[in-house]
């Protein structure tokens, strides 16, 4: 049984302050929700690749009851700020259209310990999207949410670092290696995944799926909540994986460089919106 450090059912849902509710920002919580749902389908690969670790086993499997719990309470909330919208039919959508791979028993990295510095990338990314999700709204439940979770994506990266260290003593990746991975997975962020998610969630009935459309779609509503301290925290969480020094120049660089990037993306989302 896992202890979890919050509990989606006992949040003030009825304190939701409908005034608060910025309807850009709706659209992403949706899509959100469905991907953190599907956490269970990255436990089983986890289980698969990791299969002589019992102890990462439960650890993975811990990890999941709080990512599905993040789906529920994102999905709750969007359900309460806009009828219309159904989350177990959403996830359905969501499932019948985007498949984990979940049936290998390798590392898609190459190497274990390469697959504990992705898990850390997706836990950077989460838990600096949220932050600043939260930061970037009023409404009060939503941010409450937002912080439980930034905090538990915080956690989770603390975790799956651990793993990395253990891991890299029997593999040793060096940080060539180790940023490489870490690119590699930062760079997937626009593949299918959350577009299909914001698709699924948001698409009226009988539309076709067009990658383009519904990851600018997303992309657009996402990258404009960033600020620049969201960045920082994220490229030192990078740097801090990858077995390079956080807080040095190099790392400052690399997070303005990290910033421009985000901000001129934003403006060209914008602009072709
Ligand atoms: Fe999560
Ligand atoms: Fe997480």
């Amino acid at each position: 049984m896992v202890a979890l450090h919050w509990n989606y059912e006992e949040l003030p849902w009825d304190r939701i302050d409908h005034s608060k509710v910025d309807p850009d920002l709706v659209p992403l919580i949706k899509a959100a929700a469905l991907v953190e749902f599907n956490a269970d389908d990255y436990t089983a690969y986890l289980c698969n690749v990791f299969h002589d670790d019992p102890e990462f086993q439960d650890v993975a499997k811990g990890w999941a009851v709080e990512e599905v719990q993040h789906g529920r309470a994102l999905g709750k909330w969007a359900e309460l700020v806009d009828p219309t919208f159904n989350f177990d039919r959403a996830v359905q959508r969501f499932r019948d259209g985007y498949k984990v791979p979940i049936d290998l028993n390798a590392s898609v990295r190459g190497s274990r310990s390469g697959e504990m510095i992705a898990r850390c990338m997706v836990e950077t990314g989460t838990s600096s999207y949220y932050a600043a999700i939260g930061d970037s709204t009023d409404e009060p439940v939503l941010k409450l949410i937002c912080k439980n979770i930034a905090a538990d994506e915080l956690r989770h990266f603390k975790i799956f670092y651990t793993y990395t260290k253990k891991y890299l003593e029997l593999e040793q990746l060096n940080k060539f290696q180790r940023l490489k991975v870490a690119l590699s997975r930062i760079g997937e962020s626009e593949d299918d995944e959350l577009a299909y998610a914001y698709f699924a969630a948001n698409a009226p009935e009988g539309e076709d799926y067009v990658h383009k459309t519904y990851n600018q779609a997303y992309m657009r509503r996402a990258y404009g909540r960033y600020k620049a301290k969201h960045i920082d925290r994220a490229v030192a969480m990078v740097f801090k994986a990858c077995g390079l020094k956080p807080h040095t120049r190099f790392c400052t660089l690399a997070s303005r460089g990290a910033w421009w990037l985000v901000e001129s993306r934003a403006r060209r989302l914008a602009k072709a919106a």
